[in-house]
């Protein structure tokens, strides 16, 4: 276990801002974690790679990360196509994604290079390229962070939606992730219709997973700013869903106007409204707007949680006014 006293979590938001936590301990193991809950005093953040936070200020309280590591197969049947992998919640994701092309194994490549950690990865439900996390997880372990026992979650049981789960809502803080376990292919089917997927990969033959990866991680690459060089959450905000008679008065005035048919309505990507407010590669002080992907904020230098909030504030109020839509974070603030 490592434990800090007023440890600057520069290192560990992607954002880049220089707060501190008063506590900070890291823990390596299921057991690790069982003795320290006790210990817990006020209020409790677990982070994984700090690529989804904006924290507002100091943490007066204890940051956890988990440091559980390992990557193994965990049940292999043999005939069967489907093979499950457990994962460490403090192994980085892009190495599990890598792990599983290495190994041959499909179901991630199209969530390749997103920044983070498993645990996390497994809270947010990333997703990507036509894929979110909920489509290849078959179970979720966890510690109860008030008695220390050890639940199975189901993945119908962790109420996955767009960017959501339990482990944000009903039961937010109650249970820390500490193993994450995937369903794969042996065989596996590609997944290619998302976006320009296609077009990157050209008219190669026999596609494997290795080059479905190489393509997203051109594509990322080529879109979203690297968060070593440019302090960065990712996507700031969700994409909103509106309702089938919005979106048709929508399509009258902005026919361009990309969109996914979602259950429940139609997806409009909140990057498209505002690169159509003219904020793409705009800044308010030192809070900017990504140039090439106007969904994602990034620290132009040196700016506060205020100047990106302000920044973030002042987005929605132009997409509102234009649009009609209320666009929300999908950055958590703390
Ligand atoms: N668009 C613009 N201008 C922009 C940005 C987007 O016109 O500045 C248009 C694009 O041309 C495209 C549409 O909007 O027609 C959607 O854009 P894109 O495919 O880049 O995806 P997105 O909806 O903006 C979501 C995820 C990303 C994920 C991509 C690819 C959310 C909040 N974001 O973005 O996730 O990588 O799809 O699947 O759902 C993240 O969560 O941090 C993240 C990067």
């Amino acid at each position: 276990m490592k434990e800090y006293q007023d440890y600057s979590l520069l290192k560990h938001n992607t954002f880049g801002m220089d707060v501190k936590a008063k506590r900070y301990v890291e823990y390596r193991s299921e057991r690790e974690l069982k003795r320290l809950i006790p210990t817990l005093q006020g209020e409790v953040l677990h982070i994984g790679g700090g690529s989804n936070l904006l924290f507002r200020g100091d943490f007066d309280g204890t940051v956890l990360h988990s440091a559980i590591k390992g990557i193994e197969i965990a049940e292999e049947v043999e005939g069967e196509d489907e093979v499950l992998v457990r994962a460490g919640a403090g192994e980085v994701w892009d190495d599990v994604v890598a792990w599983a092309v290495a190994h041959g194994l499909g179901g991630l490549e199209n969530l390749s290079l997103i920044p983070g950690e498993v645990g996390a990865s497994a809270v947010q439900n990333i997703g990507a390229y036509g894929v979110e996390a909920k489509d290849v997880i078959a179970m979720v372990e966890a510690i109860d962070m008030q008695r220390g026992e050890k639940r199975y979650f189901a993945t119908v049981e962790c109420d996955y939606a767009y960017r959501q789960s339990i482990f944000k809502n009903q039961l937010k803080g109650k249970y820390a992730i500490t193993y994450v376990v995937y369903r794969l292919q042996k065989t596996p089917v590609l997944k290619l219709e998302y976006g320009n997927i296609r077009s990157v990969l050209g008219d190669q033959a026999n596609v494997t997973i290795a080059d479905v990866r190489q393509a997203i991680i051109d594509i990322r690459n080529a879109k979203l700013p690297d968060p070593k060089v440019q302090g960065n959450a990712g996507s700031f905000f969700m994409n909103p869903v509106v309702s089938r008679e919005k979106f048709l008065s929508l399509q009258k005035d902005y026919p361009q106007m990309p969109y996914y048919e979602v259950e429940g309505g139609v997806k409009i990507p909140a990057g498209w409204m505002i690169d159509q407010c003219g904020w793409k590669g705009k800044a308010l002080g030192r809070a900017g707007v990504h140039d090439k992907q106007a969904l994602v904020l990034v620290n132009l230098g040196g700016a506060t949680s205020d100047e990106i909030i302000r920044l973030c504030d002042t987005i929605c109020k132009d997409v509102k006014e234009k649009f009609g839509i209320d666009i929300h974070p999908e950055v958590n603030m703390i």
